[in-house]
């Protein structure tokens, strides 16, 4: 699909959200889907249908309704590893959301495999859902964590992560591909590549990249990939953990309980196969579902449409958020980013330009984002962000601007 041929209007009809006010006689302007994204009535349809007709447990019954659950959840599995071009859909483990991907391989392939002193390799622009893990890992095994710095421009320091590969030799590279905060999109295949010559692991924080553009777990050679279904038109409660079959196959299990045996007796049990090996306990079996309507709905879009979509509102974005007097925004240049816009102005708090906005019915978030170090780094401790997706508009960035110049009209 082209540019031109992107049809918003038609994309917009399918949210039935978006038609709300967000107060009496004021429209909606949903700018926070780095938050959680609104869901398409496709959504909403799968899951509704999935209780209404087919409700019953997974991989238990042998009933029609519990065959027919067990088909749709792993057909989900399925559509999800083919949307990340995983040629095996074992490899892709449901979680509740990225932060308990990326705690499951530190419970499991970070417990097994890493010993005192060794280095993980983190970047500064990390969300506390890839930095806490490993922090709480370091302080039990004696790991040392260091850090890719980003640059003024809100890149990370290419140069310095080459660099610090080479000398620090560390076991696993873990890294955002799309930060939350500044929208960089980061080189993963670079730096993959060169974390692969030194015999490093490495993870991918896709929580904000595989919503937003196109990404394949193979041109990447990643070893490990996490993301969330809300924040890609999809439920909230589940994930996802790509990894590498070899890798998933070595790695002790997560959680205990049902499903994740082949066998228990009183004082042991038999792991089960990868990927349930990981999934303990009744899973979110309609959010599944929901998860995979929600790749489907995005594939018949096309990931390439949305990405040039979303170019075309941040470049838009800057440089209208350019125009506005005294207000400093953070992150690269469009071309480095994705639809994320984070902004403040000099002694305006965030909360207030956020409660402002949204008497105008603009939704954006104000605060840290859940990256502290990073605002750390800007000297600064919070920013108000809007954010894009497949269903917003040039006219809803304009309706941002006026909402912006309103907020200094109130504070001065
Ligand atoms: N990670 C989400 C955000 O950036 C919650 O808002």
């Amino acid at each position: 699909m082209s540019i031109q041929l992107f049809d918003v209007a038609r994309i917009r009809a399918d949210f039935p959200i978006l038609q709300r006010e967000a107060h009496p006689g004021v429209l909606l302007v949903y700018l926070d889907s780095t938050a959680t994204a609104q869901k398409p009535q496709q959504v909403i349809d799968a899951m509704d249908e999935f209780y209404r007709r087919t409700n019953a447990n997974i991989h238990r019954g042998i009933h029609v309704l519990a065959e027919e659950a067990t088909a749709a959840y792993e057909e989900a599995r399925a559509k999800i590893a083919r949307f990340i071009g995983a040629t095996d859909a074992n490899e892709v483990v449901y979680t509740r959301n990225t932060t308990e991907s990326i705690n499951l391989v530190a419970h499991t392939w970070g417990r097994r495999n890493l010993q005192a002193g060794d280095v993980i390799l983190l970047t500064e622009m990390e969300h506390h859902s890839n930095l806490v893990p490993w922090q709480i890992l370091a302080a039990e095994k004696n790991l040392r964590l260091e850090f890719i710095p980003v640059t003024e421009d809100g890149l990370l320091d290419l140069k310095a992560a080459f660099r610090l590969i080479d000398e620090l030799r560390p076991k696993l590279v873990a890294f955002t591909h799309m930060s939350n905060v500044l929208g960089t999109i980061n080189p993963a295949a670079k730096i993959i590549a060169a974390a692969h010559a030194i015999g490093a692991v490495t993870l991918l924080d896709g929580a904000q990249s595989v919503p937003h553009l196109p990404v394949n777990v193979q041109t990447l050679d990643v070893d490990f990939l996490a993301f969330s279904a809300h924040k890609m038109c999809g439920p909230t409660g589940v994930g996802a953990l790509y990894g590498k079959m070899a890798l998933l196959e070595a790695m002790p299990p997560f959680l205990g309980g049902g499903d994740m045996i082949k066998k228990v007796e009183l004082r042991s049990f038999r792991v089960n196969d990868v990927p349930h090996k990981f999934e303990a306990g009744t899973p979110a079996i309609a959010e599944a579902i929901g998860f995979g309507a929600a790749v489907d709905y995005l594939q018949s879009i096309g990931m390439t449409a949305i990405e040039q979509h979303e170019q075309q509102l941040i470049a838009y974005a800057l440089e209208r958020l350019a125009e506005v007097p005294g207000l400093r925004v953070f992150g690269p240049q469009a071309q480095h980013k994705g639809g994320v816009a984070s902004f403040a102005f000099q002694g305006i708090h965030p909360h207030d330009i956020a409660q402002v906005l949204d008497a105008e019915g603009i939704a954006v978030r104000a605060g840290h984002h859940c990256a502290m170090p990073l605002h750390n780094k800007f000297n600064i401790l919070a920013t108000t962000r809007a954010s894009f997706y497949l269903y917003n508009t040039h006219d809803e960035v304009d309706r941002l601007i006026a909402g912006l110049y309103k907020v200094k009209e109130i504070f001065g």
